[in-house]
């Protein structure tokens, strides 16, 4: 017999949590994902295992490129958020562009097939070196710092490059997610745009673009809007520019009491604000925005597989095959991932801790802020498996191979079938740089 609930909210579902179209079923007391039995696939592929929704990702993308009535938009995934080029290709045929960090991730978006001319490259504290690299492979350059814009100018006077600024203002649901204000070390200072032009004229450089990006994991409006006005004064001080890009930070309520970003409401706003603004400017430019979490995070999911069940006098521990070193952000952030236990879904549901494999009492998956705390789910027993939700941005991407545990298996589930899209390591993997 087949139920249908919607793992986020069960039973009661508000018209906007339906936004996010997470394809999760219970079937018999247990977690389908995308059509497929989380047991089934944890069978075919191991545990623990990193399974992505491809229809999620698309209607994530549509969602926001619909958001933005009437404006010229371009959207730049945050490749950061999940690099993984079968993922990437799913958005290169949406119509993405991207946004890259490093020569690497270029190379990467390269390959994958993305024109050099759609990818803005914004390293932080890179050398010129990596500008030049940059150069030479004909992407967007963007600058954040007045030491690398004079190196910059006074090696290749003339040349195009656009510029982040940081604003004056961050938002973000941790301070290390905060990337503006005067405590961030991203972009140049708002109150530093004489210096900038002093420099560009210096070198003739021309300026296509102004860039910032405030922070991650926004659920509020205002904060964006704040920073468009402030972004907007900035851009006036420069004239015969492109673009603007207002950067990612768009969240996704990780929680179940949390609300959706009211996007159609947040972009309407957002465009209404910049097509006033090119009025006054007196030319048309075109919008950008970075993407990361928004279009990655509600597609993943990652399978675990319970080795252990034990009591202190202060908690349940239950232990997984998994850890910190393939979700770090609960670790790094106090970041809720709300988890489910696969194999019994319904059940008498008690307080535990989710802890990892890794030999670090940090190791725990389910923290707040203030560190440790529990979640409530049905109690498992050995074997069963469990499902970590919204692990899709910044979940794989920031693991490691910490206590020389292999990094998981990824795969795309598509229409109900499901495919390999990256190996699980091997020891090899792991000893692969070392030299004996
Ligand atoms: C420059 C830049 N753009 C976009 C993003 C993506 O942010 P998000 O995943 O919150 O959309 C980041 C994330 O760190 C970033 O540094």
């Amino acid at each position: 017999m087949r139920s249908f609930t919607y793992i986020r909210s069960p039973g009661n579902l508000s018209s906007k949590e339906k936004d996010i179209e997470k394809h999760m079923e219970v079937i018999e007391n247990k977690l389908w994902l995308g059509d497929l039995s989380v047991e089934d696939l944890m069978q075919e592929f191991g545990s623990p295992l990193y399974v992505y929704e491809e229809d999620t990702i698309r209607a994530q993308y549509r969602r926001l490129y619909e958001s933005f009535p009437g404006v010229s938009l371009q959207i730049h995934y945050a490749m950061k958020a999940n690099p993984n080029p079968a993922l990437l290709k799913i958005l290169l045929d949406e119509g993405a562009w991207l946004d890259a960090v490093s020569p690497f991730e270029t190379k990467l978006a390269r390959e994958v097939g993305f024109l050099p001319e759609h990818i803005l490259f914004t390293g932080n504290n890179i050398p010129l070196s990596e500008l030049e690299y940059g150069l030479e492979e004909g992407l967007l350059i963007n600058i954040e710092s007045l030491s690398l814009l004079e190196e910059f100018g006074k090696a290749h006077p003339g040349k195009e490059l656009s510029l982040r600024i940081n604003p004056g203002m961050g938002s973000g649901h941790h301070a290390h997610c905060i990337t503006g204000g005067p405590r961030s070390k991203f972009g140049i200072y708002y109150d530093q745009l004489d210096e900038i032009h002093e420099i560009l004229t210096r070198y003739q450089l021309k300026l296509t673009g102004i860039h910032a990006h405030i922070g991650t994991g926004i659920l509020e409006p205002e904060p964006m809007l704040e920073a468009l006005d402030m972004i907007l004064t900035i851009t006036h001080q420069f004239s015969g520019l492109q673009f603007v890009d207002i950067g990612g930070g768009f969240g996704i309520p990780y929680r179940p009491e949390q609300s959706l970003l009211n996007l159609p409401e947040l972009g309407a706003q957002i465009s209404r604000k910049f097509l006033q603004f090119c009025d006054a400017y007196g030319t048309s430019l075109d919008l950008k925005i970075e993407p990361g979490r928004y279009l990655m995070a509600s597609s993943g999911t990652l399978l675990a597989t319970v080795n252990n069940i034990k009591k202190t006098p202060d908690y349940q521990f239950v232990g997984v095959d998994t850890g910190f070193n393939h979700l770090l952000r609960p670790a790094l952030y106090g970041s809720y991932h709300r988890v489910c236990n696969a194999s019994r879904m319904e059940g008498d549901e008690e307080s535990m801790v989710l802890a990892g494999y890794i030999c670090e009492s940090g190791d725990v998956l389910t923290h707040n802020s203030e560190g440790m705390t529990t979640q409530f789910f049905p109690r498992p027993r050995l074997g069963d498996r469990l499902a970590i939700l919204d692990a899709g941005a910044y979940g794989m991407a920031m693991s490691s191979q910490y206590n020389m545990r292999n990094r998981p298996a990824e795969v795309l589930v598509t229409q109900g079938k499901a495919r390999l899209i990256r190996k699980r390591e091997t020891y090899q993997d792991l000893i692969r740089g070392f030299v004996f």
